[in-house]
């Protein structure tokens, strides 16, 4: 028997009603068992936390700060377990989940650090007639219990980017991680608790979306719901959520355009990582490469042959690049629209086929562009490349998206670049590098279907506050 895991609630593990088996996707073993919440442990869970908010809220911004530090030096000391961890329970290749470690390190250490600068404005009061002799600012006030549904691919660092901005503001927090991942966060509670974060502050509880989903959204006590995942679990966590507060992170199938002039020998590794890093799971993987005409010829070969080159295998083996889809279910779905692809018209450059629980990295050219694998987010390691004529068409192409999280544009030309970065309908334009390109303190959120709200500490930080304006009138 695997250890049982129950549920993370006010300081305490509580033991759930029923537990589930977590399997290793790469070996299909069963690596715990885990707790699964019901509605009333949400409910308690919420409650606990609103209950801890009510204290929380008046901890000094220095004693916020020194526990999220505290937190990033413990899971410094303990990187390679958790490095481990997101390798056993999500198949991430070891060297992707050390890097996913390091970054979550510094994500904590920005929450930190943001706790301390929490500003206001100052409103120029005297701009308005009747506004003479008074001072106008605002402050921003922690807004309560925040609930936060997270995803498998980055277990450890999409976490943090909920749960640190939540402390760092002072609030409370409720997180139901992903069902696949449950083990990365359920580990944070002894962190949380060794840095000395007051009980019920930080509450963990695993279990099914759909049926913690309304608990999660709807509770009186739940003032702002963040959640990174799928756009139609997105519409339904909206409509429940009413007029609260939300973030939500819906993915993308981002579009990289690479221009004339590019010197393709500097972007084939580039290119090949962004779109196949974590096998194509990552909601900022590039899914639609749109290459100049002049150069399209040369890229494309190029690039499948360095795809060809990626080594499938466990993710414990330090060269692989490509491992197991998170699921079956997942792998069925990748393959039924490559299939699909096929039928409508595209042709297969490499991949097109599992190997055991692996994806074998795919690149689809000729994709008619009614096919789910360009329509779609795919999530898996399946790419599209098209040849462009003018920059125009190919701006015109990448913006035609129900999405719009990331994007990417290669050229040599600054008009060029910048012409495109004022056109294309992302929520952030990533000029001369792959729209894979994340680092922790940036604004990250989407256009469009991707999402609303931003991600990135700081600005996580002020869509989980409340603004509030204070008037003075002086004598
Ligand atoms: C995501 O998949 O949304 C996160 C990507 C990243 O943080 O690199």
């Amino acid at each position: 028997m695997t250890k049982k895991w129950p549920l993370w609630i006010s300081g305490k593990w509580r033991e759930a009603k029923t537990y589930e088996p977590l399997y290793n996707p790469h070996t299909n073993e069963e690596i715990a068992q885990i707790g699964q919440a019901e509605p009333g442990d949400a409910v308690e869970a919420i409650v606990e936390a609103n209950a801890a908010f009510q204290k929380f809220r008046s901890y000094p911004a220095h004693a916020r700060a020194k526990i999220l530090a505290k937190v990033a030096t413990i899971m410094e000391e303990r990187s390679e377990e958790c490095a481990q961890l997101i390798a056993r329970e999500a198949a991430k290749s070891i060297r992707n989940a050390r890097e996913e470690m390091s970054r979550t390190i510094q994500t904590y250490r920005f929450a930190a650090e943001a706790a301390k600068s929490n500003f206001g404005e100052q409103i120029p009061m005297d701009a308005s007639e009747g506004g003479e002799n008074r001072f106008g600012f605002t402050i921003r006030t922690p807004i309560g219990v925040v609930t936060a549904i997270t995803p498998f691919n980055f277990p450890f660092n999409l976490v943090a980017h909920k749960v640190g901005p939540a402390i760092a503001a002072g609030n409370s927090i409720v997180l139901k991680p992903a069902e696949q991942t449950p083990l990365s966060s359920l580990i944070l509670a002894e962190m949380f608790q060794e840095a000395g974060l007051p009980e019920g502050v930080l509450n963990i509880i695993p279990g099914k979306g759909d049926v913690l989903s309304e608990a999660l959204t709807t509770h009186p006590h739940v003032k702002k719901v963040t959640f990174t995942g799928s756009v139609e679990v997105g519409h339904i966590i909206q409509q429940q959520a009413g007029f609260r507060k939300l973030t939500l992170e819906l993915g993308s199938n981002s579009p990289f355009i690479i221009d004339e002039g590019v010197d393709i020998d500097h972007i084939i590794e580039r290119s090949v990582l962004g779109a196949f890093s974590y096998n194509g799971q990552v909601c900022i993987s590039i899914q639609r490469i749109y290459v100049h005409q002049s150069i399209y010829t040369r890229f494309l070969e190029r690039f499948v042959s360095r795809t060809k080159q990626l080594v499938m295998g466990s993710p414990f083996d330090e060269d692989t690049n490509i491992t197991a889809v998170i699921s079956k279910k997942s792998l069925e779905r990748i393959q039924s629209w490559v299939d699909e692809a096929i039928k409508e018209g595209a042709h297969i450059e490499c991949g097109g086929k599992a190997k055991g629980n692996v994806y074998t990295p795919t690149v689809l050219t000729n994709v008619n562009r009614n096919s789910k694998v360009f329509r779609f987010e795919i999530f898996g390691p399946v790419v599209c490349v098209f040849p462009f004529d003018t920059l125009d068409e190919a701006i015109k192409d990448a913006n035609d998206s129900r999405y719009g999280l990331n994007s990417g544009i290669m050229t040599p030309s600054i008009d060029r670049a910048f012409y495109a970065a004022n056109r294309l309908e992302t929520g952030g334009v990533i000029i001369n590098d792959i729209p894979t390109y994340r680092i922790d303190n940036m604004p990250y959120g989407g256009w469009k279907d991707s999402g609303v709200g931003r991600e990135g500490i700081i600005y996580a930080m002020r869509e989980m506050m409340e603004e509030k304006f204070i008037s003075f009138k002086t004598n």
